[in-house]
C-alpha cells in the first residue's frame, strides 16, 4: 500500500512517518509538506536512504503541483496532517489559516476524490468543540462551536470534508485530538517553549491565571490511534482521541521546572491569550470500544522523557528557533521576554 502524508515535516507527522516506517515495511509513503517555518527537514534524515519514503516540497493548496504527485505516485490514501497549527499565530493573522487549511483541504479532497483515493483521513482537533467550563466531556456529537481563528479554520476543513462525504460519496474519515506532546515538537507551543525558556533561564511566560486545563497525550498514542482510524474506521466516521490526562498549565509548568532543577520563580503570568478557551477535556470511549485504542503512554513518565529529550537535543531546538521563529516570537511576546537577559538560576 502507499498513502501520501501531507506535513510530514512538521511535529505529528514527522513522528507519525517515522513510526509507520518503523512499524509497516509494506506501506511505502509519499510526503507532502511545504516546510513553512515549521516543516523541518531534519526530522526526517533517518529516511535519506528509505527508497520507501518519499518526500516532495509542494503547497497543498497548489491543485497542479497535486495533479502531477497524484499522476505520477497514485497513493491509495491519504493522511492530512498540513496546517497551519499555533493559535496565538492565528490571532496575530488569520489568512494563513484559512489559505493553507481551509482553501489547501479542498484542494486535497478535490484532487483525492478525482484520482479515485480509497481512504482520506482528516487530522482535526478538539478545538473545533470550543470550550467546557468545569465540568464535562467533548464527545464526537458536541456541536463545533471554535473560538480561534485556527480552530473555525479547522472546523471549517472538517465540514468541507463531511460534505465530501455526503455529497460525492468520498470515503473520508475524521480524529479530532487533544494536546500533543513530545519529541521534534516546535518550541512556540507551551511544552517545549516552556523547555527551552527554562534551560537559557529566560522567563515562563505563563497566560492570564495559569488555571486553563488542556488533556495532555503523548505524539505517539495520537499516530497509532490515527492509524487504527485509518485502517479500521467506517467511512464516514468521526473520532475523538484524548489522554484523559487533565491539567491544569501551570501544573504542567512547575512539573517541568521541577524535572529540570529550575526554580519556579521563572514563571512570569503575562496578558492573557484574546479569547483563550478555558478548558478541552475528551470522552475516547468511541475509539475504545469500536477500534480498542488506548494510550500507551502515561505523562508522569513520557513528560520526564520528552523532557530529557529536548535536553539531549539542544542543537535541534536553537536551530529551529532561528530566523523567521525570532521575528514572530518577538511580535508575540514582545521585547519583554525576547530581550530580557539569560539568568542562570
Ligand atoms: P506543525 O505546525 O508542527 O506542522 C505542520 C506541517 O504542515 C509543517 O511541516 C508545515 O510545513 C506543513 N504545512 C503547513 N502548510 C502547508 C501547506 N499549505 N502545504 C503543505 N504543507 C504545509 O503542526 P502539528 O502540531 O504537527 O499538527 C499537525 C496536524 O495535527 C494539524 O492539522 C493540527 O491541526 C493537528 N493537531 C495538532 C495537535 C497538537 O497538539 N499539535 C493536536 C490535535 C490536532
Ligand atoms: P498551546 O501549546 O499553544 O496549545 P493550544 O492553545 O492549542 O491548547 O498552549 C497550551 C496552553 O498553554 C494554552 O492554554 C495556552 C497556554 N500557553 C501559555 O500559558 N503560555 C505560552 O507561552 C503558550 C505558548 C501557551
Amino acid at each position: 500500500m502507499k498513502i501520501l502524508v501531507t506535513g510530514g515535516a512538521g511535529f505529528i507527522g514527522s513522528n507519525f512517518v517515522l513510526m509507520l516506517r518503523r512499524q509497516r515495511p509494506d506501506v511505502s509513503i509519499v510526503n507532502l509538506d511545504l516546510l513553512t517555518y515549521a516543516g523541518n527537514l531534519e526530522n526526517l534524515k533517518d529516511l535519506e536512504d528509505d527508497p520507501a519514503h518519499v518526500f516532495v516540497r509542494a503547497d497543498v493548496a497548489d491543485r497542479e503541483a497535486l495533479e502531477a504527485l497524484f499522476s505520477e505516485h497514485a497513493p491509495d490514501g491519504v493522511i492530512h496532517f498540513a496546517a497551519e497549527s499555533h493559535v496565538d499565530r492565528s490571532i496575530l493573522d488569520a489568512r494563513p489559516f484559512v489559505v493553507n487549511n481551509v482553501l489547501g483541504t479542498q484542494v486535497l479532497l478535490d484532487v483525492a476524490r478525482k484520482h479515485g483515493v480509497a481512504r482520506y483521513l482528516q487530522v482535526s482537533t478538539d478545538e473545533v468543540y470550543g470550550s467546557l467550563g468545569a465540568d464535562g466531556l467533548f464527545t464526537e456529537e458536541t456541536p463545533l462551536a471554535p473560538n480561534s481563528p485556527y480552530a473555525a479554520s479547522k472546523a471549517a476543513a472538517d465540514m468541507l470534508v463531511a460534505a465530501a462525504v455526503h455529497t460525492h460519496g468520498l470515503d473520508a474519515v475524521i480524529t479530532r485530538c487533544s494536546n500533543n506532546y513530545g519529541p521534534l515538537q516546535f518550541p512556540e507551543k507551551l511544552i517545549p517553549l516552556m523547555i527551552a525558556n527554562a534551560l537559557e533561564g529566560r522567563p515562563l511566560p505563563v497566560y492570564g491565571d495559569g488555571r486553563q486545563v488542556r488533556d495532555w497525550l503523548h505524539v505517539s498514542d495520537h499516530c497509532s490511534a490515527i492509524w487504527a482510524v485509518f485502517e479500521r474506521a467506517a467511512a464516514g466516521s468521526v473520532y475523538n482521541i484524548g489522554g484523559n490526562n487533565e491539567w491544569e498549565n501551570i501544573e504542567v509548568v512547575k512539573l517541568m521546572l521541577s524535572e529540570l532543577d529550575r526554580p519556579e520563580s521563572l514563571i512570569s503570568f503575562v496578558k492573557d491569550r484574546p479569547g483563550h478557551d478555558r478548558r478541552y477535556a475528551i470522552d475516547a470511549s468511541r475509539i475504545r470500544d469500536d477500534l480498542g485504542w488506548e494510550p500507551a503512554r502515561r505523562f508522569e513518565e513520557a513528560l520526564p522523557e520528552t523532557i530529557r529529550w529536548y535536553l539531549e537535543h539542544r542543537a535541534w531546538s536553537e536551530r529551529v528557533r532561528s530566523g523567521a521563529y525570532l521575528d514572530y516570537y518577538e511580535a508575540q511576546y514582545g521585547a519583554r521576554i525576547a530581550d530580557s537577559p539569560p539568568s542562570r538560576p
